[in-house]
């Protein structure tokens, strides 16, 4: 059976092509239009997928769509809305001003700079009149609960829009293909679930999807057994972990919908013990690992708080209530139900450093992260679901789901761009040896990766061994970053690099998880170990992608250090590198040494050394 499955088109909107349990294709619309982290019908992605498989729309055989009809998304929208009132009007918080009055006594005199802000204890000071609605509208309690509730009326007003635009976009694309009477809808927590559950290879599995919104629901607890999804509890929106975290994300500055890793790296500079009261303060838990947050659209409180108290320890609290929470409700449903393999899904779930707390929880033996976790990654869960007669359990062994292209269009791509390449005998020697000698090499071969990450076939590949590459190559690549670059790292020298890997490798080979690193990892690629000491790695094993793995050999055999740094291939907030011309002119405009494309090696006409 051949299902199309296709993911939300509220953003990151991406295609996938499954037949029997097999995904054959699939990739996101951005890396086609060049919009990054696209909403829309993916006609492009489409396109791709038919043309890579050489499928007509005719030879489809289902569409897999991971929401409800949007009248009854409206419906369940205000359901939430309705309840969560209900529930603020019970919930009595502590005195919040007296709480901040002491969180201001444990905010830490510091001297060591954080790279990207001007003063480690920099706040978001806005001045006199926006300080003031934030105070009234985020802290002060009458004035705050009205103003949140018609934050969450409105929020509920323009979801409802959205859906119904996203209906019909939806519909009007099938229907040029043909397709309109194929489509088939799903509540969208399962379709996180069946794509965790069906990539981690676990037959019984503990399945928690945990994202910003989707059917009424934040997320949801699932246990995968005998074949079949069995739901045992859902988390109900509003109280929502990914909210929760877009407020923080937006209080500091930056794009709730795309930056909530930067907030992840900034949170490792800062103290969480200043803030974390006064937020646990507005948690609510349940006996079943459940939570309510209070007043959790209301934007105006992390607003507030980031006004007053420095970046890195509204970031910090944040991240460790994160963390808190969704590692208690983890440990709740593994202790009762028994199963200790922890499959994890949805948007919230790219929050890598949660994930190593979730690993951690004692009870908890193995844990797998989708490597396309947020809603890009939903089509192809109902897809994998609904397409095969048995459910086929095997693990991922890689994401390169996307566009591939032969060595004839690379080099017709390099003739137009009318650059000097040539077609080393030993490419691998070629780019082990210019990365150890200190170029920056861009990496260009066979099919794309699906996801956020870039896994080595569209990658910026650089040595590990100087920490100010953080600076000088984000700044070359238009990017700020507070988290260093992620490792990739030889499968086989996995135990010399990290700590409490046991039960979590196979999720280390998508960089979905971050780790502690060992002394020779502090002191052998400190350019990608964090301030607290942990890195997101790649692990690669050489027959998922032979030459990549054999070029960390060639470099482990040069340095005697078995990483390097591997950084996605694109310029500043543009989609990665998709096809050879993209791969050419993020080369030319970010002054990369080298690009490896395909068989070809190209020196940069300004930067190349001989
Ligand atoms: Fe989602």
């Amino acid at each position: 059976m051949k299902i199309l499955g296709i993911s939300p088109l509220d953003k990151d909107a991406s295609a996938s092509l499954v037949e029997d349990g097999r995904v054959l294709f699939a990739a996101g619309e951005e890396r086609f239009n060049r919009v990054k982290q696209t909403s829309g019908f993916p006609a492009l992605a489409i396109e791709a997928a038919l043309n890579a498989t050489g499928t007509n729309p005719d030879q489809i055989d289902l569409v897999a769509y991971p929401f409800l009809d949007w009248q009854k998304e409206c419906e369940l929208i205000r359901d939430a809305i309705d309840a969560e009132s209900r529930w603020e009007d019970r919930f009595r918080p502590e005195n919040l001003e007296l709480l901040l009055h002491e969180a201001r006594s444990r905010v830490p005199a510091r001297t060591s700079s954080v790279h990207g802000l001007s003063d480690p204890n920099q706040t978001m000071q806005k001045g006199g009149l926006k300080e003031l609605v934030y105070r009234i509208a985020g802290a002060s309690d009458a004035a705050s609960r009205a103003l949140a509730r018609e934050a969450a009326r409105d929020w509920a007003t323009r979801a409802a829009a959205d859906h119904q635009r996203w209906a019909e976009e939806l519909e009007r694309g099938l229907a040029k293909l043909g397709l309109a009477n194929k489509l088939k809808r799903a509540e969208h927590h399962l379709s996180h679930a069946a794509n965790a559950w069906l990539a981690s290879g676990f037959e019984r599995a503990l399945v928690v999807t945990l994202d910003g919104y989707g059917s009424g629901l934040a997320g949801s607890v699932s246990l995968a057994e005998n074949g079949k999804l069995r739901r045992l509890s859902n988390l109900r929106f509003p109280h929502s972990l990914g909210s929760f975290y877009e407020c923080v994300t937006s209080s500091l500055g930056f794009s709730p919908d795309r930056h909530a890793g930067k907030i992840v790296g900034l949170a490792a500079y800062g103290d969480p013990r200043v803030l974390a009261e006064a937020l646990l303060s507005r948690v609510e838990f349940g006996d079943e690992g459940d939570f309510r947050l209070y007043q959790n659209l209301n934007v105006h409180f992390s607003r507030h708080l980031a006004s007053h108290f420095p970046m890195i320890d509204v970031a910090a609290a944040y991240q460790y209530v994160l963390e808190l929470v969704a590692a208690r409700l983890v440990r709740h449903w593994v202790r009762k139900t028994g199963c200790a393999n922890v499959v994890l899904s949805g948007g919230v779930t790219a929050n890598v450093k949660m994930n190593q707390r979730i690993h951690e929880v004692e009870e908890v033996e193995q844990t797998f992260v989708y490597p396309n976790m947020g809603d890009g990654g939903c089509g192809t869960g109902l897809a994998l679901l609904w397409s095969a007669k048995e459910r086929k359990l095997e693990s991922y062994t890689n994401a390169y789901y996307g566009p591939e292209f032969t060595p004839a269009q690379i080099e017709a791509e390099l003739k137009r761009a009318d650059l000097r390449y040539e077609r080393p005998a030993d490419l691998v020697r070629e780019v082990a040896t210019r990365v150890h000698s200190g170029e920056v090499i861009g990496r260009f071969s066979g099919r794309m990766e699906y996801g956020p990450r870039a896994l080595g076939n569209r990658t910026i590949l650089y040595h590990a061994r100087e920490p100010e590459v953080n600076q000088w190559l984000n700044q070359r690549l238009g990017r700020t970053e507070f988290m260093p670059f992620a490792p990739v790292t030889l499968w086989e020298a996995r135990e010399k690099c990290y700590l409490n890997l046991a039960g979590a490798e196979h999720t280390a080979e998508f960089m979905t998880i971050t780790f502690d690193c060992t002394e020779f990892m502090r002191t052998n690629c400190p350019a990608a170990v964090h301030v607290d000491g942990t890195a997101r790695p790649q692990l690669i094993r050489r027959e998922v992608n032979p030459e990549y793995h054999a070029i960390l050999s060639e470099y482990e055999k040069l340095s005697g250090i078995p990483c390097l740094i591997n950084t996605s291939f694109n310029m500043h907030e543009e989609p990665i590198v998709c096809t050879p011309r993209d791969a050419v002119r993020a080369f030319l405009l970010g002054h990369l040494d080298g690009l490896a494309i395909g068989p070809f090696f190209v020196r940069h006409p300004e930067r190349g050394r001989s």
